[in-house]
C-alpha cells in the first residue's frame, strides 16, 4: 500500500516536471496561443458567455485591462455599445458605465499598471531563471 502510494507520488512528481519543462521550452508558443485566443475573446466579448467570464477573471486577478492597454477594448464590438467592461475598474464604487464609454474618462478609472498579456510574467520567470543558474 505504502509502495503504491510512493509510486503514485513519483508519477505525479514526474508529470509535474515534464509539464514544467515543456512549459518553459514552449513558452513562446504558449504566449502566442494565449494572446491569440485572449484577443479573440476580447473582440467577441459579450459579458455573458464563458469566454467573456474568462476575460473578466484575467482582468480582475491581474488588475489589468485590455491586452497591452485599456485602449485595446476599442477593437471590441462590446465597447461601441457598452464601453469597457466593469472588470477593468480600479474602484468598482467609482466607475459607472458612462465613464467606461469615454476613453478619456476611462483612463482615470481603469487598471493600467500591468499588461494582461502573460509576456511580463514570463519575462520575470526567464530573468529569475537566468540569475539562478
Ligand atoms: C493594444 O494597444 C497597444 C497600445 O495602444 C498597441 O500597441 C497594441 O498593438 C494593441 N494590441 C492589439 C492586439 O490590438
Ligand atoms: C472608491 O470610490 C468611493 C466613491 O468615490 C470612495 O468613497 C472610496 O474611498 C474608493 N475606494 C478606494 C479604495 O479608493
Ligand atoms: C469624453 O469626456 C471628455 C471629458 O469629460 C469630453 O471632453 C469628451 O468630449 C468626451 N468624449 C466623448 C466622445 O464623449
Ligand atoms: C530582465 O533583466 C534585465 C537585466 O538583466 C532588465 O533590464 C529587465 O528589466 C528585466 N526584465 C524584467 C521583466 O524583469
Amino acid at each position: 500500500m505504502l509502495k503504491l502510494y510512493a509510486m503514485f507520488l513519483s508519477l505525479v512528481f514526474l508529470a509535474e516536471l515534464v509539464a514544467g519543462i515543456s512549459g518553459f521550452v514552449f513558452r513562446h508558443e504558449i504566449k502566442d496561443t494565449f494572446l491569440r485566443t485572449y484577443t479573440d475573446a476580447i473582440v467577441h466579448y459579450d459579458g455573458m458567455d464563458e469566454k467573456s467570464h474568462a476575460v473578466d477573471d484575467v482582468q480582475q486577478s491581474l488588475s489589468c485591462c485590455g491586452i497591452q492597454s485599456y485602449t485595446n477594448w476599442s477593437i471590441s464590438t462590446y465597447f461601441t455599445n457598452h464601453g469597457i467592461p466593469p472588470s477593468c475598474c480600479m474602484n468598482s464604487s467609482d466607475c459607472n458605465s458612462q465613464d467606461l464609454q469615454n476613453m478619456t474618462v476611462a483612463a482615470t478609472k481603469v487598471n493600467q499598471k500591468k499588461t494582461c498579456s502573460i509576456e511580463s510574467e514570463l519575462l520575470v520567470l526567464e530573468n529569475t531563471t537566468r540569475r539562478l543558474r
